[in-house]
């Protein structure tokens, strides 16, 4: 039998990428075939995303498109996974027929059962082609966590980066799924449930066996990642192995650290001394309350985590910090930020910010600049906020401020923020840094910040000659010439040593030290 062509789209956030990986590694175990157009696939699935309404939308017209060709004769089976799956749940179904198979973030384990179901038979039942966490209470979150399938999935990844697509010097690994926070104006406590923590020793072998595949570096990654932690020692195991285990209450976070418990900064320590061959270990997202000295200290002491936090502050204002339900205010995280930098003063910071949030004045407003000017973030993603069915602040609090307001403003922080990254990054001229080289470019090639991402485009009047470009631990960007007489090929993947010889808001340009 000819293997089923199968494209995949993800859309959102890391956690999605990974979630996508390890979905693409299980089809391909089983003899599906991965193409790069839609077109060309018999099966299209859709990874979606519900934290901002741009992504839900982006997704919607993929799924009409897919419903025209339906419409006109096609066979194709459409799939829409993850938190927009989940959110709309049976709603999907009704609303969009094409939608064949339905599967949440939480049951991705199950997806080939659902695909092979409703590809045997157009008579498949619904409950053959879906499956939800839907109305499982966070209560019931604690057995389901020990029983979690889906912890198989994590612990079964295909230890090829090269088949599932990626660079293969990089790759990502879940400490922990879901989020107990909720923010007001957050769908993912909701999407993707509660707070679930994996087992050490998993993550720690999984880190293992991606360096033995030629990982050199690893991000770990969870919605609140430096809120890990694990209690040994509990009944709940399987097959007499750890089970992954609900957080603790956010109160366990004021208390020192008990015996028989892996704290985030003890499994940073495991993972960088158990794993030599990771150079680099970073993780994404770090809260910006909970996060004790012990993490600081490790990485002041582990030379191979990287010394670079992503630590949204959301907003600059105390009212629109509370509103926000983030649990600190704007001092608690200024002081935050003092501390990281006491204890590492060649960290750097980045971060993410809402602008429009319900009820956010001029005043609200210029606290958010005054906070992007005066710390030294590296980088802050920018979001206009967009109100999300199920959140507390949609029922709570009108969309007040209008569409126009709101761009204005995300522009005007634009600006800000660029100042602030042109500084930090002045900092960095005339030192000499490890950079990993991902991949090469055209010199001709200048980068554009569009949104939250860097684009790379061509300009007609620069001179075109092949360069490098890669980041440093800190993940700033760095661009420098293809040493001559060599190839681009023998610099992707390995670190370098180079010499800061100037910076731009964006990036930083460096000549390498040793070719
Ligand atoms: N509107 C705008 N931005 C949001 N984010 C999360 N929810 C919303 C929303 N409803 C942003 C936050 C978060 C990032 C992943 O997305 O800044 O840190
Ligand atoms: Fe959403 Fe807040 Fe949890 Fe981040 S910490 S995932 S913003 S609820």
């Amino acid at each position: 039998m000819s293997a089923v062509p199968v494209y995949l789209e993800t859309f959102g956030c890391q956690m999605n990428e990974l979630d996508s990986e390890l979905v693409r590694g299980q089809l391909l175990r089983l003899g599906y075939a991965f193409v790069d157009h839609p077109e060309q696939a018999q099966v299209v699935l859709f990874n979606t995303c519900s934290v901002r309404e741009h992504a839900e939308s982006k997704a919607y017209s993929r799924i009409g498109l897919v419903g025209k060709r339906k419409a006109a004769g096609e066979q194709v089976l459409l799939g829409v996974l993850g938190c927009m799956a989940e959110r709309d749940g049976l709603d999907m179904l009704r609303r969009y027929p094409q939608v064949d198979v339905l599967c949440g973030p939480g049951e991705l384990d199950r997806l080939p059962a659902l695909l092979d179901a409703a590809r045997r038979s157009e008579a498949a039942t619904q409950a053959e082609r879906v499956a939800l966490a839907g109305n499982r209470t966070r209560r019931t979150a604690t057995l389901h966590a020990v029983q979690d399938d889906l912890e198989t999935l994590d612990l079964s990844r295909a230890f090829d980066p090269d088949a599932a697509g990626r660079a293969r010097h990089s790759a990502q690994v879940r400490i922990t799924r879901g989020c107990n926070k909720f923010c007001t104006y957050c769908v993912v406590p909701y999407t993707r449930g509660a707070e679930v923590h994996r087992p050490p020793d998993h993550i720690v072998e999984e880190c293992r066996r991606l360096a033995d595949a030629g990982v050199i570096e690893v991000t770990l990654l969870g919605q609140t990642v430096n809120h890990y932690r694990y209690q040994h020692g509990l009944a709940l195991t399987v097959g007499g192995r750890e089970a992954p285990q609900v957080g603790p209450g956010l109160s366990a976070f004021r208390q020192p650290v008990a015996e028989g418990v892996t704290s985030f900064a003890r499994l940073l320590q495991r993972i960088h001394d158990e794993v030599p061959a990771i150079e680099r270990l970073r993780f994404v997202t770090s809260y910006p309350r909970d996060f004790g000295p012990d993490v600081l200290q490790v990485m002041r002491d582990c030379p191979r985590i990287c010394r670079y936090l992503h630590a949204p502050a959301q907003s600059g204002s105390d009212r629109i910090l509370g509103l926000m339900n983030r649990g600190y205010t704007r001092a608690e995280y200024e002081a935050f930020v003092e501390q990281v930098f006491t204890f590492l003063p060649d960290a750097t910071l980045a971060g993410d910010i809402i602008v429009g949030f319900p009820g956010e004045t001029d005043q609200d407003f210029e606290a958010t600049c005054s906070l992007v000017r005066s710390l030294p973030f590296k980088n802050n993603f920018i979001f206009k906020y967009s109100p999300r069915p199920g959140t507390v602040a949609i029922d709570r609090f009108p969309d007040d401020v209008p569409d126009e307001v709101k761009r204005l403003r995300n522009n005007q922080l634009l600006a800000i923020q660029s100042h602030t990254s042109e500084r930090v990054h002045a900092t960095w001229v005339g030192r000499t840094v490890p950079v990993l080289i991902e991949e090469q470019f055209e010199s001709s090639e200048a980068p554009s910040a569009r949104g939250v991402e860097l684009r790379w485009e061509r300009r007609a009047d620069a001179p075109r000659r092949k360069a490098l470009r890669g980041r440093t631990p800190g993940d700033l960007i760095v661009a420098m010439d293809l040493p001559a007489g060599t190839q681009a090929e023998n610099w992707v993947g390995r670190i370098v040593p180079a010499q800061v010889e100037s910076a731009s808001a964006l990036l930083l340009q460096g000549r390498m030290t040793q070719a």
